[in-house]
């Protein structure tokens, strides 16, 4: 066919470096409303003035927790089947054992660049494993841009792939499943001769809302390379894609069956039909995936004729009570009236839970865990504590915005499948107030204070414990489904976007991703402060954080900052000290991940140099700590996922989402061509080096 002229690439949009297509397809344009959190929840500064020691990243602490995270072997097709392949699965994550202290990562910075092309580190390839469109489920048809349908969606590989499992299939690195999350739609990219998404028909409303959700693939490592494919149609017994059109999720924990979630479609209040903006999410240590709904906001209409009891919530949810299609809407409501809030004010109440998947039980009910709240939710990630209960660690995307923790009432026990699958629900809620140790010098400029850190202690404050609520006025039920505003009430810290948070298995310490926050320090916005330190954040930071006695149960930490994220010529950076002019420069820090040595692995969404997003490995420890290496990058207007390794860490799996992203740009005129040369399409690749050797080594 005859290639297109690209389209005009937009300079950015108002709230930070992503395209205003971006803005609109997956936040609803969020940038452009007010940062929801308007309580006057203020930080009140120097909550304890105690001293800390400056312990922080460079030194590397025995953890007194398990951090858990690989699956294992088995046949699908009956419970027995699935319970031998979580046994199989703790077998293999209880044998995972870390390297011997922090391997050096010897390759060659990836120079940021804006090439329509996956780049990676010199010596490394890469294919691409799946993609839009390609068969998940036996009988899908070949896709077909001109005959795109729900029920061809429905068995297909869905829209922007976000979060990446891997979970063996056997002991030999070479057979597993892939179970990713498929975020939100870019209808634009999507359809051919799209005009607008006030004119889609409901046909193509529908394929969007079955191109949501989640899929789980079982892939094959191709003999004699480092290349991995979905294994040949028939064999697929663990294939299935769970969609927002019909797949049913069942509530579990406080909130089910309460008034909060029932409706007319379901006046038990138990059911709810499917996963909206699957962003990050983790894996269990008993072999499930869990997975965050973030933005589910956007996707609702109708809340100015919503109950006003309901519009304090809503708009803290960041709903638009003031009209009912809201700019950018999808007006979903015409495929499906339970979008529309008016009608059905209860059903955005079933959205913005963590919701945790089994892939080794193909016919199992996914399910919505209300005890872990609702929010935001961009990912979860376990560490079970020293006594055995299981502690997950979440943040709650939004500017100012809150970092929380789930601890289980019960605890983990290896081998014993039923009961673990039981475990998130019921536990109690903390959310996070962090204290400073150099309050007074923060200037909101980046620059380190007298004690060469950004440090302190902090606390996590109680929201739900022992089954009763621990906010004044507000029941568990409405404590649970209602979490902004409870936690508004009691204090915590507001922080510059809370993206993936995850322990560091080599010493059980913790990471959180905070993304930017160009708001912060603006008129009637929270100031900087230590745990946030630069005003307007273009560039985000990295946060560690330490839990007393590595007691992943407890209530108190300490923490301090390793990264702070920008060019490193920017005085305003920091990398744990290490030389600047030796460091790539990093935007937007979104994912985390680690290698068997600890060392961490970043990938960004928004770099707002301009350049393409990509992926940054950084050791923790040792005298390489701070030296932060671009490893690869991805196609433009694309956005840094997954990443995911495999247990001998000889392949890497990273989701490319969103490529060509960029106003203007369509199915028919695509700012990208990645992955096949013609038209934009997200999809998951695979990188390893042709001697075998490790990631990053
Ligand atoms: Fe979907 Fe917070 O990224
Ligand atoms: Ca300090
Ligand atoms: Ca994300």
């Amino acid at each position: 066919m005859t290639r297109k002229p690209l389209p005009l690439l937009s300079s950015g949009h108002s709230g930070g470096s992503r395209s205003a297509m971006t803005c609109l397809y997956r936040c609803g344009n969020a940038c452009d409303h007010p940062a929801p959190n308007e309580s006057g929840n203020e930080y009140f500064g120097d909550m304890a003035r105690s001293e800390v020691s400056r312990r922080g990243v460079l030194q590397a602490a025995g953890a007194g927790a398990i951090v858990l995270g690989l699956a294992g072997a088995g046949v699908a097709g009956s419970s027995e089947a699935a319970e031998a392949a979580h046994g199989a699965a703790e077998n293999a994550a209880n044998s995972w054992r870390p390297g011997r202290g922090p391997q050096p990562l010897t390759f060659g910075a990836v120079e940021p660049n804006t090439a329509d092309a996956l780049t990676v580190a010199a010596g490394y390839a890469q294919s691409v494993v799946i993609r839009w469109g390609d068969a998940v489920v036996p009988g899908a048809p070949a896709f077909d841009a001109y005959n795109q349908s729900p029920a061809a969606q429905e068995k297909q590989f869905g829209y922007n792939n976000d979060f990446v499992a891997i979970l063996p299939l056997d002991h030999s690195d070479r057979h597993a499943l892939l179970v990713c999350n498929h975020e939100y739609t870019n209808e634009e990219l999507m359809f051919p001769g799209f005009t607008g998404l006030a004119n889609l028909t409901v046909e193509q409303q529908k394929t969007a809302i079955a191109a949501h959700g989640m899929s789980v693939v079982e892939i094959e490592r191709v003999r004699g390379t480092g290349q991995w494919r979905p294994v040949a149609h028939g064999r697929r017994a663990y294939n299935r894609r769970i969609s927002a059109l019909s797949t049913k999720f069942r509530l579990t924990g406080p909130v089910a069956g309460t008034a909060s979630v029932r409706t007319a479609a379901d006046p038990a209040g138990r059911t709810v039909i499917g996963t909206l903006n699957n962003c990050s999410g983790g894996v269990t240590p008993w072999g499930t995936v869990l997975s965050g709904e973030e933005n589910f906001n956007q996707y609702f209409v109708g809340a100015d004729g919503a109950p006003q009891e309901a519009k304090a919530s809503l708009d803290r949810y960041g709903i638009s009570t003031a009209t009912r299609y809201p700019s950018g809407s999808r007006q979903w409501d015409k495929a499906d009236p339970r979008f529309d809030l008016t009608a059905t004010p209860n059903e955005a109440n079933r959205f913005g839970w963590i919701v945790e998947v089994d892939p080794f039980d193909p016919d199992s009910t996914p399910r919505k865990h209300t005890a872990l709240g609702r929010f935001k939710h961009e990912a979860a990630n376990i560490v079970i504590a020293p006594d055995g209960r299981v502690a997950v660690y979440m943040g709650d995307d939004e500017r100012f915005d809150y970092l929380y923790k789930f601890v289980t009432h019960k605890r983990y026990r290896p081998g014993d499948n039923r009961h673990n699958l039981t475990l998130l629900e019921s536990g109690d809620l903390y959310v996070a107030k962090f204290s400073y140790t150099s309050a007074a010098e923060i200037d909101g400029s980046g620059k380190l204070p007298g004690d060469g850190a950004f440090d302190g202690s902090g606390v996590w404050l109680p929201l739900v414990k022992d089954n009763r609520s621990m906010v004044e006025g507000m029941t568990v039920e409405q404590v649970l489904v209602h979490t902004r505003l409870a936690a508004d009430k009691i204090g915590p810290t507001k922080m510059d976007r809370p993206e993936d948070v995850e322990a560091n298995p080599v010493t059980g310490h913790i990471y959180v991703a905070l993304t930017n926050n160009t708001q912060r320090g603006t008129a009637g916005k929270a100031a900087a402060d230590e745990v946030n330190p630069r005003n307007a954040n273009k560039h985000g930071h990295i946060l560690e954080l330490v839990e007393d006695r590595g007691d992943h149960a407890g209530t108190s930490f300490t923490w301090s900052i390793p990264i702070v994220c920008g060019d490193p010529a920017d005085p305003a950076t920091y990398f744990a000290g290490y030389d600047k002019t030796k460091v790539s420069r990093i935007s937007c820090p979104d994912n985390v991940m680690f290698d068997r040595s600890g060392n961490l692995w970043i990938s960004t969404d928004g770099n707002a140099f301009g350049t393409n997003d990509g992926l940054f490995a950084v050791p923790l420890s040792g005298p390489e700590a701070g030296h932060l290496k671009q490893f690869l990058t991805v196609p433009k207007g694309a956005e840094t996922c997954g990443p995911a390794l495999t247990g001998d860490g000889e392949s890497l799996f990273v989701a490319v989402q969103h490529p060509g992203e960029f106003s203007g740009a369509s199915w028919d005129s695509p700012a990208s061509v990645w992955p096949d040369g013609d038209h934009a399409k997200p999809g998951i690749a695979v990188v390893w080096h042709p001697d075998g050797r490790s990631i990053g080594r």
